[in-house]
């Protein structure tokens, strides 16, 4: 039976007891962690927010506490007082902080019961994802959950104090608004007050914040829910959290030395951890080069090199065909792993058959020259350049891809990131940021046969490339700026359009007619020509953030109340089906697909 507390009052924390308390009644409330009784004498280890602390009914002190003590359960929730003293030597526990403290207590109060748990309420658990989503509440309680929140918390707070400090105003924005074009689809939400018409809730803030340049404010900051309805991956959620950012008059370096500011503040304050800088700057074009990958993680040294220039010279027809056929011929030196066994390389082929690779051909550096199953094919020039470019030396593995750019680079970066983690001492700990800047401004849709935004279609293109904007529009560089930490993007941004000639020119160039501009974003275009500033931003997955700086892979992890990848709630059953007469006040009516 649950009990008021009916004017009862803690008077201190459970994690919070030490030798200040020593000899002092003290009324603590909280979970029942544990119970152990030791034939007469019963431990309790009760829990609360702060922590733990061991309690002790002894039936010498007070029969009525012990005899209540026998019913308790875990999770049970309790308010004990009692008075603290030292632990016995021998019951000394150094592992928690109150380990050198106990309290024997007067008398205890149930204030609520528990059923029995779907699983231990332990910092270490073997439950699956399912079971702890439904039963989040409970999952909560456990410490490494409670410890993420409270660092998200922290993340929050010292993004608030840092960009107030830098004259930046918080100011919020609409969910219930028209589609941002960010690259995925909307969640509608249909009105009722107006028959057959919906709004979109925000991919991102980006056409308010635009709009609060164009009104003066010239610093903005917010912390925002986003919705996008994509495909969902363990750094994807469909409810996602940005720090979204806007500044006026500003050029893209600004942008970026002030986030960098806020990333060594916020890893300084929520971790103790130390960001160098200035981060290091790649092109997209250098990224795409190095790394295969345009959100390298610089945790792992190597490096690709390309090999498509001498591959048209070889006797080698997968290299031949690829270097001819406007493909790539490119190498990855994966240092100091020639002792991998056949097997094991026929195994990274299957690591990457999904990026569309058809082989891979290999080379070991040996003491005694190379050993391969292709140096036949190779000629010599070929090879008095391999150790040129990749620098390989002894006992290092040479892994090949001949295919498109686009297979070649997803395979090879792949390979980079799976086998360094495998064979590298990678540390969680080890945090290297970098910006990649100057994304091409276009991105060729090949099923839709047309040109996308690479970032989002408000990115203004390089000054010197406007040129390019009619004959060639695909070498356009945008003025755009990706963070990335370990290999994941964790923000992105640009230098906005605030020309109203270019915006159109960019429309046009993306196929959407005036007619359609004007239509969807006519509210932005008008205000283009009422004083706009220049001006860009940047906005930061919070979410992602903060699974980095607590060393997980999921971003689930530190979410309170996530999705499931299939965007279902499990503890809510979200979405649900809806009544009839819901669906008919919103003038809806449900069409099942069709097979
Ligand atoms: P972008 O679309 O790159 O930019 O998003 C910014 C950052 O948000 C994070 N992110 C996500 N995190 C979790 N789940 C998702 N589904 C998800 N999608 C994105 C990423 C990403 O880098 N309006 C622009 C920003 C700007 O131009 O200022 C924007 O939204 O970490
Ligand atoms: P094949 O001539 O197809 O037997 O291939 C000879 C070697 O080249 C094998 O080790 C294959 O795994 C490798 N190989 C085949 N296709 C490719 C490719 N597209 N890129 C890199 N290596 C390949």
């Amino acid at each position: 039976m649950a009990e008021f507390l009916n004017g009862l009052k803690r008077t201190e924390y459970c994690g919070r007891i030490g030798k200040k308390d020593l000899g002092n009644p003290v009324t603590l409330m909280g979970w029942v962690q544990s119970r152990r009784d030791h034939g007469g004498v019963i431990f309790i280890d009760l829990r609360d927010l702060t922590g733990i602390v061991q309690v002790v009914f002894n039936p010498d002190v007070s029969p009525e506490a012990h005899r209540i003590a026998h019913s308790l359960k875990d999770e049970y929730v309790i308010a004990v007082n009692g008075t603290v003293k030292n632990r016995p030597e021998d019951s000394i526990n150094e592992k928690i902080p109150t380990g050198y403290f106990e309290v024997m207590v007067d008398s205890v109060k149930i204030l609520n019961e528990s059923d029995p748990l779907p699983f231990p309420i332990e910092d270490e658990i073997d439950a699956g994802e399912p079971i702890r989503l439904k039963y989040r509440y409970l999952d909560l309680r456990r410490g490494p959950m409670r410890e993420r929140l409270i660092a998200r918390h922290k993340l929050m707070q010292t993004t608030r104090a840092f960009l107030s400090g830098e004259g930046f105003f918080e100011i919020e924005t609409p969910f219930l608004t028209r589609s941002t074009p960010e690259g995925a689809r909307d969640y509608l939400v249909p009105s009722r007050v107006n028959p057959g018409k919906f709004y979109a809730l925000p991919q991102s803030p980006q056409l308010f914040k635009q709009l609060l340049m164009v009104a003066g404010f010239e610093r903005y900051f917010q912390i925002v829910k986003c919705f996008r309805d994509e495909d969902l991956r363990a750094d994807r959620q469909p409810e996602f959290t940005q720090i979204d950012i806007e500044l006026s008059f500003v050029e893209a370096e600004e942008v970026r030395s002030l986030t960098e500011a806020l990333l060594v503040e916020i890893f300084d304050k929520v971790r103790g951890t130390h960001l160098p800088q200035p981060f290091p700057v790649l092109t997209y074009e250098e990224a795409m080069r190095r790394f295969g990958t345009d959100k390298p993680d610089l945790r792992i040294p190597w490096e690709l090199s390309d090999f498509t220039d001498l591959a048209k010279e070889v006797d080698f027809k997968v290299f031949r065909s690829a270097a001819e056929n406007g493909g790539l011929v490119k190498c990855l030196n994966a240092r100091l792993c020639g002792s991998l066994s056949r097997k094991e390389i026929d195994d990274l082929l299957e690591e990457i058959k999904p990026y569309g690779a058809k082989g891979l051909a290999w080379i070991k550096v040996t003491e005694n020259g190379l050993q391969s199953p292709i140096t036949k094919f190779l000629n010599k020039g070929f090879t008095e350049e391999l150790f040129k470019r990749t620098g390989a030396s002894s006992g290092d593995l040479l892994l090949f891809q001949a295919d498109t750019p686009e297979v070649v680079n997803a395979a090879l970066s792949h390979l980079r990131n799976h086998l360094g983690k495998r064979m590298l001492p990678v540390s969680k700990d080890d945090f290297r940021p970098l910006w990649v800047v100057n994304f091409p401004l276009l991105e060729y849709d090949a099923e839709e046969k047309r040109y996308v935004a690479m970032h989002h279609p408000f990115t203004a293109p390089m000054a010197e490339d406007i040129p390019l904007l009619d004959q060639e529009p695909s070498k356009v560089r945008a003025q755009s700026y990706d963070i990335v930490l370990n290999g994941y993007e964790i923000g992105g941004g640009s230098i906005r359009n605030h020309s109203r000639e270019v915006q159109y020119r960019m429309f046009s160039l993306l196929n959407i007619s005036e007619e359609e501009a004007n239509q969807k974003f006519g509210f932005l275009l008008e205000a283009l020509n009422f004083g706009a500033p220049p001006h860009g931003g940047i906005a930061l997955g919070l979410d992602r953030i903060a699974m980095l700086l607590s060393g997980g892979n999921s971003i689930r992890e530190v979410i309170a109340f996530p999705k499931t990848q299939r965007a279902v709630c499990l503890l809510t059953e979200a979405p649900s089906e809806v009544s009839p007469r819901q669906l008919q006040e919103l003038y809806l009516k449900l069409i099942p697909p069709r097979k």
